[in-house]
């Protein structure tokens, strides 16, 4: 592939023609790494089936380069059933399930991808955004620091092996 990738990636929501196990299977790919680092993340083994709860919970976005998906990201909106305080509050909006193809890394689709979840928050009236990440993916917490994100508390999800962190955003008008 080309390093001119930018130009070519299209985001556009998850279809219903969207073959989930596919979905499921790069998620697989990408959060293997995370796996290797003994992080046991719920994309690293979640079933067809969690990922059509997770998908279908939120707004998903995939990113596509040539018609294929190479990358996705979901984004949630305030709900009383998630079982992180933080993104009870009113105004915070959340990202999660963020992949890229490992064989198309470091070409800026995870960036636009990111981007275009801010940008829907704004449209929808959000005005922060949050996620979280394991307290142990230095690199992570690095590159969501560098886009703005601050670290605003922790959270042990019942479902990983570590203890997270969140991070949020304050969204200026872009
Ligand atoms: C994290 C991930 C989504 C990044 O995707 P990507 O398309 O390669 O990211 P980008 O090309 O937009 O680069 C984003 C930033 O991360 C940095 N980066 C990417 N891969 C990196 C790595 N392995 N180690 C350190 N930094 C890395 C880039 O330098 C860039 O930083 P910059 O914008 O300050 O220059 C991708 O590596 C992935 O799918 N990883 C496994 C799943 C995961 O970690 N999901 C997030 C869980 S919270």
């Amino acid at each position: 592939m080309s390093t001119n990738v930018e130009g070519q990636i299209r985001i556009r929501p998850l279809s219903e023609s969207d073959s989930l196990e596919e979905l499921t299977d790069l998620l697989h790919r990408a959060y293997r790494v995370l796996a290797d680092m003994g992080l046991r993340f719920l994309a690293t083994h979640q079933d067809v089936a969690t990922t059509r709860q997770r998908v279908s919970s939120g707004h998903c976005f995939v990113a596509e380069v040539d018609d294929k998906v190479v990358g996705t990201i979901c984004y949630y909106e305030p709900s009383r059933k998630t079982g992180c305080d933080y993104y009870k509050k009113k105004g915070v909006a959340h990202v999660g399930q963020l992949a890229v193809e490992p064989m198309q890394q470091r070409l800026r689709i995870a960036t636009r991808l990111m981007l275009h979840a801010e940008n829907f928050a704004r449209e929808r009236g959000m005005p922060e955004l949050a996620l979280d990440t394991a307290e142990p993916a230095i690199h992570l917490i690095e590159w969501y620091a560098r886009m703005g994100y601050k670290i605003v508390g922790h959270q042990q999800w019942e479902v990983t092996n570590y203890r997270s962190v969140i991070m949020s955003k304050v969204l200026q008008d872009s």
